[in-house]
């Protein structure tokens, strides 16, 4: 630990796995009082125990239960300084087998979460005068898609958008509003429900060579969680290997090489 986010309160929703709890963990590392939030409450509160932290059960498409885990926050620990809002849901479904009602669900814990996040922040941080508000946004939607992700791009890419315009509101009251664009990342929900070949392609996909961890997401969210992203408000980080970069499938020519 070197103490980069020492005195800091930080709220990381959607934390009892994968990329949240990596987040929450390396906050916690560097010296940040941490609150999990997460519908799972036996996860989250595991989560919570092995870094200390406290847990809040918080469904984040309820703008009310928001706001109590941020009332919480602020009454254990007298402020919140940093919000992460991670919490997300991928289901794979065509848009012509998707119903209004999977879209709302989507968009609604995706999206409507994280503008609810934002809300709910805005109170004490508008009054310390200092916060950083942190989504975890995706390189589906923003940049790239698949069959089976509308819903999932358009709250994705709709993140995005709430980034940019939530900087430029809150830039005044010293908050300033940042995302991580992960790409393949090798969560524990990812190792269920894809195959071992599925895997292998995308590695083979990646010009690094290799999914991101849990780890690496939170590092990005660690740096525009910490005094050194001070300057930097409206935009987002890719966290993907490289994946975004290759035009073509020929991307792995090395001369020197055989
Ligand atoms: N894993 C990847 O490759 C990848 C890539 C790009 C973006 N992302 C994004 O990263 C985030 C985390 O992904 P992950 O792979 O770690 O997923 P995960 O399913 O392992 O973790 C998501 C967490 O959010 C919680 N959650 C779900 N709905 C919630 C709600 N309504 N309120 C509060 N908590 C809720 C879950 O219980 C879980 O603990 C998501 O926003 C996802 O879209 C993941």
């Amino acid at each position: 630990m070197t103490g980069r986010l020492e005195g800091k309160v930080a709220l990381v929703i959607g934390a009892a796995r994968g990329i949240g709890k990596a987040t929450a963990v390396r906050f916690a590392e560097e010296g940040a009082r941490v609150i999990i939030a997460d519908t799972e409450r036996e996860a989250g509160e595991a989560s919570a125990r092995e870094i200390g932290a406290l847990f809040v059960d918080l469904d984040i498409s309820k703008l009310a239960a928001a706001e109590a885990a941020v009332a919480l926050a602020v009454e254990r620990f007298g402020r919140l300084d940093i919000v992460v809002q991670n919490a997300g849901i991928y289901p794979w479904q065509l848009l012509e087998q998707t119903s209004v009602e999977d879209w709302d669900r989507v968009l609604g814990v995706n999206l409507r979460g994280s503008f609810i996040a934002a809300r709910a922040a805005l109170v004490p941080m508008k009054q310390q005068g200092y916060g950083r508000i942190l989504f975890t946004s995706s390189i589906t939607g923003p940049h790239v898609t698949s069959p089976g992700h509308g819903h999932y791009s358009a709250s994705k890419a709709g993140i995005n958008g709430l980034i940019r315009a939530a900087a430029l509101e809150f830039a005044g009251y010293g908050i300033t509003v940042n995302g991580v664009e992960p790409g393949n990342i090798l969560t524990e929900a990812i190792q269920l429900h894809r195959s071992p070949e599925f895997i292998k392609g995308m590695e083979d996909a990646i010009p690094l060579g290799r999914l991101g961890s849990p780890r690496d997401v939170a590092n990005a969210f660690l740096f525009l969680a910490s005094d050194e992203a001070a300057y930097i408000t409206g935009t987002t980080i890719v966290v993907d290997g490289g994946q975004l970069l290759p035009e073509g499938a020929d991307f792995r020519i090395m001369p020197d090489r055989p």
